[in-house]
């Protein structure tokens, strides 16, 4: 499966920026290397506006940030999977940690979201990870499969494995400049693979496990070569083109 260099924006760009660094970044990439593929997650605003400024490059998608787990009706200022999918975006994020530790939403509402949205046709990308506190008090196994075992409950085996990504982000190096070191992603990643294989059964082998924390254009080569790294969940060094593509093409 391609290695997947995703773009999350958060609550940056306005619809004309959206679209001008989509375009920036076709230029400056110009064809995306055998077996990458991009995708730019921005807001549900400029959505259409990114997808415009892709102008249909191939290997590029774009995703959202978030949505709400029910097909229609009165959930004030809530998005639907089928309303992101009309919009053109084809993945969502479940359980990113401003989500979980910003918003305060709970292991089982993520798991309802991830669950839902998979059903709903969009790909998702179950984000997991530990805070510094849990990390210190040796609790990273146990945040993981409480995640984990919640962020899946209800998605079915069968689940084709491209539809599904991990995204393992430790809170503390979430737009901290503090990037987790090889053998913290490899410990963390390996852990993260025998759970989704207990969880989902061996039909999950080749669910793809993306990294987020700090990634940037000078450390996104190392950390893709690591074993069950299969793509990177960028912040902060998404937003500049120039950035990004450097990234995509490390
Ligand atoms: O979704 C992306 C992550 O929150 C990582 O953000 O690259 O700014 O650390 P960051």
């Amino acid at each position: 499966m391609n290695t997947l260099f995703a773009a999350n924006w958060k609550m940056h760009k306005t619809r004309a920026e959206a679209n001008q660094t989509a375009r920036d970044l076709v230029r400056l990439v110009s064809a995306l290397p055998a077996g990458r593929e991009a995708l730019l997650i921005p807001p549900f605003t400029a959505i259409d506006a990114t997808l415009h400024g892709l102008g249909g490059a191939s290997g590029f998608q774009v995703g959202a940030q978030d949505f709400y787990p029910a097909a229609h009706g009165a959930f004030t200022g809530e998005v639907s999977p089928a309303m992101l999918l009309d919009a053109g975006a084809r993945w969502a994020l479940t359980g990113h940690s401003e989500r979980r530790h910003v918003i305060g939403e709970s292991d089982a509402f993520v798991g309802q979201k991830t669950a839902f949205g998979l059903a709903q046709g969009l790909g998702v990308i179950l984000c997991v990870g530990e805070t510094m506190e849990e990390r210190k008090a040796g609790q990273l196994k146990d945040v993981l499969i409480r995640q984990m075992e919640q962020g899946l409950q209800n998605v079915p085996q069968d689940i084709s494995p491209e539809r599904l990504c991990l995204a393992y982000e430790p809170v503390w190096a979430i737009g901290t400049g503090l990037v987790a070191g090889p053998e913290e992603i490899l410990e963390a990643h390996a852990l993260v693979r025998r759970l989704l294989e207990g969880i989902l059964g061996s039909g999950a082998r080749s669910v793809r496990i993306l990294y987020g924390g700090s990634v940037k254009p000078d450390n996104a080569s190392e950390i893709i070569a690591l074993d069950n790294v299969e793509g990177v969940l960028v912040g902060g060094a998404s937003l500049k083109a120039d950035d990004f593509s450097r990234i995509v093409l490390a």
